[in-house]
């Protein structure tokens, strides 16, 4: 008892100043308060006092009790505050940094290119059309004037299939179909994928092409060089594009050309470049279409669509267009 209350909360109180985290400020709390504490020590003590110098005690001792009481919570906001501080500078966001970006995804150039030729030949009326990538020989061959042992069918490196059927070597196919389900004027560009057993730096086993087909009943050689001479100006868009029809052979056209272009400048100033295979539809295949060929006449023709692109773009290599790399592709996403 020689320790005076005042002393008693004075010594709480460097105690619990000294205390760092809220395990230490339980500790400190008890060596005055708890059980075995030097306050409570005194509470038992009021037993033995009685009247008067009892309640003069207690109320000095419950005082005392308070005081402490009030330390402690006092101490308890204070840890809180330090570790509320620390962990917001810890977490601090300088919000004048740069943003990270979102990763936008875009459309495949081929993709985009395919759009491109759809949008363009549907402005002057034709219809889009597709058709099976895994094709009947008889669409893919047979009906457009290329029976077996024609010596044309070795032009086209064919995958074949179980079930007698093949990859479809080229877009024309889609033709047949589609002739034999409409009625003439018939206006339709079918584009799509097409395969041949064929891999280098210019050529992919899987490619592109589009098929255009006009047929009518005096449909000739002059609109398909209008058509697609107008189609290449749009699409490369410029007035400045030579386009040059060269005699070429194809089972399913009779004449038959192929449809070459060149730029005046650019990289590829002055040279020809062959972008499509064309002709006048083949009177048999006309008649495979279920039609008349005393009547109806018109043209075909089938791009490719890699190539197309290539040009417009400046792609280089044809590769490109399949690997995936998002550095390419991201260049893309306009
Ligand atoms: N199918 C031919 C090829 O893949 C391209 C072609 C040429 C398509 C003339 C046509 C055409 O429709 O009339 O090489």
């Amino acid at each position: 008892m020689d320790q005076s209350l005042s002393d008693i909360v004075e010594e709480a109180r460097n105690a619990l100043a000294e205390a760092a985290d809220g395990a230490a400020l339980a500790n400190a709390k008890a060596r005055f308060l708890g059980k075995e504490g030097s306050l409570t020590a005194r509470m038992k003590l009021l037993g033995a006092l009685s009247g008067e110098a009892r309640a003069a005690a207690g109320r000095e001792l419950n005082e005392a009790k308070q005081a402490i009481e009030t330390l402690v919570s006092g101490r308890e906001a204070d840890i809180a505050r330090t570790l509320l501080e620390a962990r917001l500078a810890q977490e601090s966001i300088d919000v004048t940094l740069p943003g990270r970006g979102l990763g936008r995804g875009g459309l495949h150039p081929l993709t985009l290119t395919i759009a491109r030729i759809e949008a363009l030949f549907h402005s002057i009326g034709f219809d889009v059309a597709d058709g099976p990538e895994i094709e009947e020989d008889f669409y893919n061959f047979t009906a457009l004037n290329t029976p077996e042992n024609h010596p044309a069918r070795s032009m086209h490196d064919t995958f074949y299939v179980e079930g007698g059927l093949l990859l479809r070597t080229h877009t024309s196919p889609v033709q047949v179909r589609y002739a034999r389900m409409h009625e003439p004027p018939i206006r339709v560009i079918a584009p799509g994928k097409t395969y041949r057993v064929d891999s280098d730096a210019t050529h992919s086993p899987m490619f592109h092409q589009f098929e255009g087909l006009w047929i009518d009943e005096d449909i000739s050689f002059a609109d398909l060089k209008s058509v697609y001479a107008d189609f290449l100006r749009r699409f490369f868009e410029t007035d400045e594009l030579d386009v040059r029809f060269r005699p070429s052979y194809f089972p399913f056209t009779e004449p038959s050309a192929e449809i070459d272009i060149r730029f005046p400048d650019g990289p590829l100033a002055g040279r020809w470049l062959e972008v499509s295979g064309s002709g006048q539809v083949h009177p048999n295949v006309v008649r495979n279409f279920g039609l008349d060929p005393e009547r109806y006449i018109g043209f075909a023709f089938g791009s490719g669509i890699e190539r197309l692109a290539m040009l417009r773009y400046g792609v280089g290599d044809l590769r490109l267009f399949y690997e995936n790399d998002l550095r390419f592709l991201q260049q893309f996403n306009r």
